[in-house]
């Protein structure tokens, strides 16, 4: 809708309060980004005695600042986008489509225990080389067909970014699906639409259900894996695709080696929200009614593993409205 796009996304006044400060409309992520960029910013003496000191390792940000201030080879909002796209696109998107992985599995009890048929099979047919912390490697996940169609299903359901994935329109114009598109026209397609398609993803596209990827034919899974919008498409779809599912192929099975994850209740709780670009219950404009999401975790009995995880060892913190699991101190014990 172009027209709704000018007037709330890329209204000209607000663009031009902004530009002279007087309306900060950023994104909470783009507001945290920019605290701790100038906070560093006031710390760049210190990069050369860092680079020495094994203490306290350079991270990305050392590295922007440094090509700035030191090298001058990118200018200050250049070192600034750069931190920002890391949060942004190289962690953000990754987190939440996690977050949607375990979130449907604990909806869906059905497709949880599935997939735990298919990690215990896999243990009892010593599939795992790793027997002793639990880890996957990215070759044993691959042979995980459920973990495959879980994933899949998560990142169409819930893709992390919401966002119409704008394209500009050659100035000779083009057909697009049989309608002429003037040139220089911005034209785009939300994965939030594609991903629901039902001619592609089946009558209940609106259903969270990993057995579509299984049971469709050749021809409709080439279909499916070809329209999946997620990640985009194109010449400008994702660069960080292999590396977020390495992340998520490993993760998602290492933590359910190890930990039972239950729902237990959700309470409804109400706040006030903003748009967001990733798709997340962080910010949009009205006030919603929020679930709040609480889950069990429980370390397994260490039946196929040789060291345990003591319950003593387990502890969680609330970050917002996250839960953050440790295990602390060295695993214990010894399973058969
Ligand atoms: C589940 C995780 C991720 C999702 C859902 C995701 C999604 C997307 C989407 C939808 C686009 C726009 C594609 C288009 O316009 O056609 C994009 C672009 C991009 N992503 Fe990701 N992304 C993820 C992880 C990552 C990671 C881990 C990195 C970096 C390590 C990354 C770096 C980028 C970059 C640099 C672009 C711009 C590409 C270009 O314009 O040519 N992404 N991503």
């Amino acid at each position: 809708m172009p027209l709704l796009d000018r007037l709330l996304r890329k209204n000209p006044i607000k663009l031009l309060l902004g530009s002279f400060g007087l309306l900060d409309d950023t994104q909470l992520h783009v507001q945290f980004g920019k605290r701790k960029f100038e906070e560093r910013l006031g710390q760049t003496e210190h990069l050369d005695q860092k680079a020495g000191d094994a203490k306290s390792p350079i991270d990305f940000l050392d590295r922007f600042l440094r090509a700035h201030r030191i090298e001058g080879r990118i200018t200050e909002t250049q070192a600034f986008s750069l931190a920002q796209s890391n949060i942004n696109a190289g962690s953000d998107t990754t987190a939440i489509s996690l977050r949607a992985i375990f979130y449907y599995l604990l909806k869906n009890p059905r497709a949880y225990d599935a997939l735990m048929t298919e990690i215990n099979e896999a243990e009892r047919n010593n599939a795992f080389v790793d027997v002793e912390t639990g880890l996957v490697t990215w070759t044993e996940a691959q042979n995980l067909c459920y973990l495959d169609a879980t994933i899949m299903e998560a990142l169409r359901i819930h893709p992390a970014v919401g966002l119409c994935l704008e394209r500009v329109v050659p100035p000779e114009g083009a057909t697009i699906c049989g309608k002429s598109i003037p040139g220089n026209i911005i034209v785009g397609c939300n994965p939030w639409v594609i991903n629901f398609d039902k001619d592609t993803f089946g009558a209940d596209a609106q259903v969270f259900r990993p057995e579509r990827w299984l049971e469709a034919n050749p021809d409709q899974l080439a279909l499916m894996k070809k329209y999946l919008f997620t990640f985009g498409a194109g010449s400008h779809a994702c660069i960080g695709k292999n590396i977020s599912m390495l992340e998520m192929y490993k993760v998602v099975p290492a933590v359910l080696r190890r930990f039972s994850v239950r729902q237990t209740y959700t309470r409804v709780k109400s706040f006030c929200l903003h748009f967001a670009a990733t798709v997340e219950a962080c910010r949009t404009r009205a006030r919603v009614e929020m679930r709040e999401f609480l889950v069990r975790y429980a370390a397994r009995p260490a039946c196929f593993f040789r060291t345990a995880i003591s319950p003593a060892q387990l502890s969680h913190q609330r970050v917002s409205n996250h839960v953050v699991i440790r295990c602390s101190g060295r695993v214990e014990g010894r399973g058969p």
